[in-house]
């Protein structure tokens, strides 16, 4: 087999890159582990970026988006009881959009189909053969049958697990990393949702979020120590927590119903640099990745793929590599952008084991400057409603 881009992958990234490309008439093909219902049933991110809203609009995916996805002109912070509203219109003039993974990958795999894209699920043993030269090729198994795809370049959009990081030697790359001590656990029911808005709520009984994906449907997350096991976790214990972290007038109104979903993330910040070795790229997750609650792993996915795309179209129609030569340094002057602003939330809320007062004193005192400060609050919004290409 041949194509011009092989896409490993068929995650968010991946499946954005193929549309952008066979839109403009490169030839790819995405090569995906899982089956297209194991994708799909991926609950993960939430909150779509002005940029990222605008991408997919011209990936062709914009309609339902439109229709289904919720503007949110605001969130919350809350200290306890204290509720810091910031406003995203009024400090920057943008909004962000509700509209969860799922819906952006169900879109994604319809207009992929649409156009009659190459997707071959259930791909094992991907292995990436000389990407240092001017003749790259995949192989993997499939149905029991080994398969070499030839291309003349490959996109590793294939998540922290993937194959495509890790087939840059060692030597050649540089990895910077923060684990965090705690998860999060991470619940979905259909029950109308606590606030309007998102309430990031930092308390003395540790963090929680309260999010959603439509007026009938809640995302809620608590922290969790990451020795926890979801099976500990019942629904009752799940709420009951969580109404100890939001500020009491949402809680003692909130909704609660039976969990349709629950599990337990770990929070990391990770960069792997270069993002390019020879005729293979890195592309969201495989090279990086940012502890949720900035909202920005799948953000930062979608404005790789925003530098990625046309550098590859100017590479594959033209000849002109000024594109994918300068790929790697543009895209990580904003990955490190979104790196420190998902750390800096994440500090500023969480509560970490064995702290001392001081630290708590800390946190509490940066959301008593954010509630005073439209300065500070401009910062947030700022950065929480995405920094530009
Ligand atoms: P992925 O979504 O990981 O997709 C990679 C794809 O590659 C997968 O479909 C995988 O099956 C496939 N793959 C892996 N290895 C291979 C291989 N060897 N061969 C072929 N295919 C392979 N972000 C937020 O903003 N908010 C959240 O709440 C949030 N929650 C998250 C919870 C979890 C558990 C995880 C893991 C991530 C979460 N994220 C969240 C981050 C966000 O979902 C990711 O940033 C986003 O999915 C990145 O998209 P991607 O396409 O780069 O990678
Ligand atoms: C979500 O709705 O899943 C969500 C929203 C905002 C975040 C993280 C997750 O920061």
């Amino acid at each position: 087999m041949k194509t011009e881009v092989a896409i490993i992958g068929g995650g968010p990234s991946g499946l954005l890159l193929s549309q952008l490309l066979n839109q403009a008439g490169v030839a790819t093909v995405v090569l995906e582990r899982s089956s297209r219902d194991h994708v799909l049933s991926r609950i993960r991110a939430g909150v779509l970026e002005a940029g990222t809203v605008d991408m997919l609009r011209e990936a062709g995916v914009g309609e339902r988006m439109a229709r289904e996805g919720i503007p949110h002109e605001g969130c919350y912070l809350t200290d306890d009881d204290l509720m810091v509203r910031i406003n995203f219109e009024e400090l920057t003039g943008t909004s962000v959009m509700v509209y969860g993974q799922t819906e952006v990958t169900t879109d994604l795999y319809k207009a992929q189909d649409a156009i009659g894209a190459t997707i071959i699920h259930g791909v094992e043993d991907v292995v990436i053969q000389d990407a240092d030269s001017n003749a790259p090729y995949v192989e993997y198994t499939l149905d029991g049958a080994r398969t070499r795809l030839d291309c003349a370049y490959v996109a590793g959009c294939d998540g922290f697990h993937g194959v495509s990081r890790k087939t840059i030697p060692a030597d050649k790359r540089r990895e910077f990393e923060r684990v965090y001590p705690f998860g999060w656990l991470g619940v979905l029911s259909r029950t109308k949702p606590a606030h309007e808005e998102l309430i990031y709520a930092n308390s003395s009984n540790g963090f929680a979020l309260a999010s959603m994906r439509s007026e009938t449907l809640s995302r809620y997350y608590v922290q969790v120590p990451l020795t926890d096991k979801v099976e500990e976790w019942s629904d009752e214990r799940f709420w009951a927590t969580l109404k100890s972290c939001l500020p009491s007038g949402v809680a003692d109104t909130m909704q609660t119903g039976p969990s349709i979903e629950k599990s337990i993330a770990p929070l990391r910040s990770f960069v792997s640099e270069p993002l390019r070795w020879g005729r293979l790229f890195l592309v969201g997750d495989a090279a990086h990745i940012v502890p949720p609650t900035g909202a920005k792993g799948l953000n930062l996915a979608v404005s790789d793929v925003h530098y990625l795309y046309q550098a590859l179209i100017d590479a594959v129609k033209k000849g002109d590599t000024a594109g994918i030569d300068a790929y790697s340094e543009r895209a990580l002057l904003r990955i490190w952008k979104a790196m420190r602003f998902s750390w800096q939330m994440t500090t500023m809320l969480h509560h970490f084991d064995g702290e001392d007062i001081f630290a708590a004193q800390m946190r509490k005192s940066t959301l008593r400057h954010l509630s005073q400060s439209e300065t500070a609050r401009r910062d947030l919004a700022e950065n929480y409603i995405g920094l530009p290409f």
